[in-house]
């Protein structure tokens, strides 16, 4: 890209973070760190943070983070080239990124004429071209007439080797720069897209990008393929597409988007042209990428209410689990269509238009569907079945992070459930105190999050859990941001990291993100090196825990590295004995049971040694290899 490291770097080390941001809100010093009011959402008290040395700030209440590139690209809406200029401007350095600059536009726009002509071109076989008559019978049998077809100009990949690389005569570099074709081993030019029925894919003023490409069904009797090919095909990235920024269709679903403030999110190409055809206009997809930030980014420009409409199964956990941070931080409302089970909305605007428009029309905000599922997926009609499913759900609602919300769905649930309000309010307060130890306190029966397992790492099954009897596990908000000693111990981590050396190791966190963080932190130099080689997920907690101080030590309860170390012991500890226990029983009568049982009893005496001053440490030290090995699965 356009402009290089070095001067990336160059700038943002110029650059002032704390003069920056303070042109946007008031900041005070605070230890270390600087905090104030967060510019990216209103608040009345101070949630926002400054680490001023490390160059990163952290917003507590919606989440925000980044650097001071970061920071100018979301206050400004500028893109990352526009967001570096203007800082360096701002810094008296000059960048030497201008005959980059055209250069890239050249290229850009040779690769937007091909991908015109490709479209135009693909588009007049499918109409005309003798061949091409199995996918017209294909598309005609899906109910595309004429119409869908030349509105979503369709097109046709003939099954040859170089059909299109022939008839356009493009340079082997526009070819192959456009993700068209490519040069192949006998340095010949080839199509990428063959013998597929093609969706063109258009930036938002509808020049086509890039093309996902669906095969035929096989016909009839036809031997099966030798190869077996995948339903889908799809253009690669390229300087002109992106896949995580882009969305299919909002082209032509922009006027309606604009028009109700409203835009529907499908997961496939057919399933947003059954959706034009069912009478909902304003729907777009996806493009072989989950929903996420940047997509959120582009659509709130355009509506302020997204509704998912994926098929049934779906539908809640493709819905990712940031949503609630995405709705604040975009100040969107994320609702979700209910489908009828096992359809998507291509197949059910084939088979009942009129529920496809309906379930958009009557889509219930995403927590609200989430506990809808979690209700129904229980047994309500005997009184343990209704604890535990108001259980569940409660589980869901105190992922939100509205104090008002959350009390509206408390109310609902004490109602359907026939529960007391009071202990509902109780028992979410504690959800929300010790996440994750909801089987702690007695009451309602059955906690949540009762599987063995470690539910972090496990993808939300809304309701269809199949590890029945125990409630479904719903971890939808980001478990990594919960306060406890996974986020202290990573503190302590960034902020004295001599004292955590040897002490603080990676099997300790149950966490996923959190043990991510954690590792980073030790295979990079410096917390800055982590976080830039870090998934934006762990890089965001990184820079969390790089501008919150860690706890202090008390003369009462001694350094915090003891107690957290400690406390991060015993909890994997005893998850990784109650997964010995589970192997044990299962092969009680074996001669592996011997082995595990006498493992089992040692473990047990490390863990009682560990308050005992002259053993604890050794105690510990034995605790982590024995952890390390299981985790290896040794
Ligand atoms: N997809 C993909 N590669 C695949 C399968 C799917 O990229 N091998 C993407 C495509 O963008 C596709 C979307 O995922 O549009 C949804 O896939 P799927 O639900 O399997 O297909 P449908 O959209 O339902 O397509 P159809 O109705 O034609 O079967
Ligand atoms: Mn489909």
């Amino acid at each position: 890209m356009g402009i290089p490291d070095e001067e990336v770097a160059q700038v943002r080390a110029a650059t002032d973070i704390v003069a920056l941001i303070s042109e946007h809100s008031l900041l005070k010093k605070s230890g270390r760190r600087w905090t104030g009011l967060c510019p990216f959402h209103t608040e009345k008290t101070p949630s926002f943070s400054v680490n001023a040395e490390e160059g990163f700030y952290y917003c507590f209440g919606c989440q925000a983070s980044g650097d001071a590139i970061s920071f100018v690209r979301a206050m400004d809406h500028l893109d990352f080239v526009d967001a570096v200029r203007f800082l360096a401007d701002r810094a008296g350095i000059t960048l030497h990124e201008d005959q980059e600059m055209g250069r890239d536009h050249k290229r850009r726009s040779e690769i937007l004429d091909a991908m015109e002509r490709a479209v135009t071109w693909y588009h007049e076989r499918l109409l005309s071209a003798p061949d091409a008559g199995p996918a017209r019978d294909y598309l005609r049998s899906r109910g595309y007439d004429g119409d869908i077809v030349r509105k979503f100009r369709l097109g046709w990949a003939p099954d040859d080797w170089d059909a299109l690389a022939k008839a356009l005569k493009l340079p082997e570099k526009v070819l192959s720069d456009s993700g068209l074709g490519f040069v192949n081993r006998r340095g010949r030019a080839q199509d990428f897209f063959r013998g597929r029925v093609l969706f063109p894919i258009c930036d938002p003023s509808g020049r086509p990008i890039a093309m996902g490409g669906r095969i035929l069904p096989a016909r009839p009797g036809a031997a099966p393929p030798q190869r077996p090919e995948p339903k889908y095909k799809n253009s690669q990235e390229s300087p002109v597409y992106t896949k995580r920024r882009t969305l299919y269709a909002l082209n032509w679903a922009k006027q309606g988007v604009i028009e109700r403030g409203e835009v529907v999110v499908c997961e496939g190409y057919t399933d947003v042209i059954g959706c034009f055809q069912a009478g909902v206009p304003w729907a777009v997809a996806t493009c072989g990428t989950a929903l996420g930030e940047e997509h959120f980014t582009l659509l709130r420009n355009f509506a302020k209410r997204i509704v998912l409409a994926y098929d049934a199964d779906s539908a809640g956990q493709s819905a990712t689990s940031r949503v609630y941070e995405w709705e604040r931080k975009h100040e969107v409302d994320v609702v979700v269509a209910d489908l009828p089970g096992g359809s998507d909305p291509g197949d059910l605007a084939r088979t009942d238009p009129g529920a496809l428009a309906r379930a958009v029309k009557e889509a219930r905000p995403f927590l609200q569907f989430r506990v809808d599922r979690l209700l129904a997926g229980g047994d309500l009609t005997t009184a343990e079945g209704r604890a535990r499913a108001a259980d569940a759900a409660l589980a869901a609602v105190a992922e939100h992070p509205d104090d008002l919300v959350r009390d509206q769905y408390v109310m609902q649930l004490a109602d359907v459930c026939r529960v007391d309000t009071t202990r509902l309010r109780q028992r979410l307060e504690h959800m929300r105190a010790y996440p994750g130890q909801t089987d702690r306190i007695g009451g309602v029966p059955g906690g949540a999050r009762r599987h063995g397992r470690r539910t972090e790492d496990v993808p939300a099954r809304d309701g269809r859990s199949s590890a029945a009897p125990a409630a479904p596990a719903d971890p939808a908000a980001p478990a990594a941001l919960r306060p406890g000693p996974g986020l202290e111990a990573l503190k302590l981590a960034v902020h004295r990291p001599d004292d955590v050396a040897d002490r603080v190791h990676a099997v300790l966190f149950t966490d996923s993100v959190q043990r991510q963080a954690f590792v980073a932190l030790l295979e990079n130099d410096s917390v800055h090196e982590a976080v830039e080689n870090a998934s934006p997920e762990v890089a965001s907690l990184l820079r969390r825990v790089t501008v919150e101080e860690p706890m202090k030590g008390d003369p009462d309860l001694g350094d915090p590295v003891d107690s957290v170390v400690a406390v991060l012991l015993r909890g994997a500890t005893r998850r990784a004995m109650a997964e010995l226990e589970r192997e044990s029983r299962a092969s009680a009568g074996d001669d592996q049971w011997q082995i595990r049982a006498g493992e089992a009893a040692q473990v047990r005496l490390w863990l009682d040694q560990l308050d005992d001053p002259s053993a604890g440490r050794d105690a510990a030290d034995r605790l982590v290899i024995w952890l390390t090995e299981r985790d290896r699965g040794e």
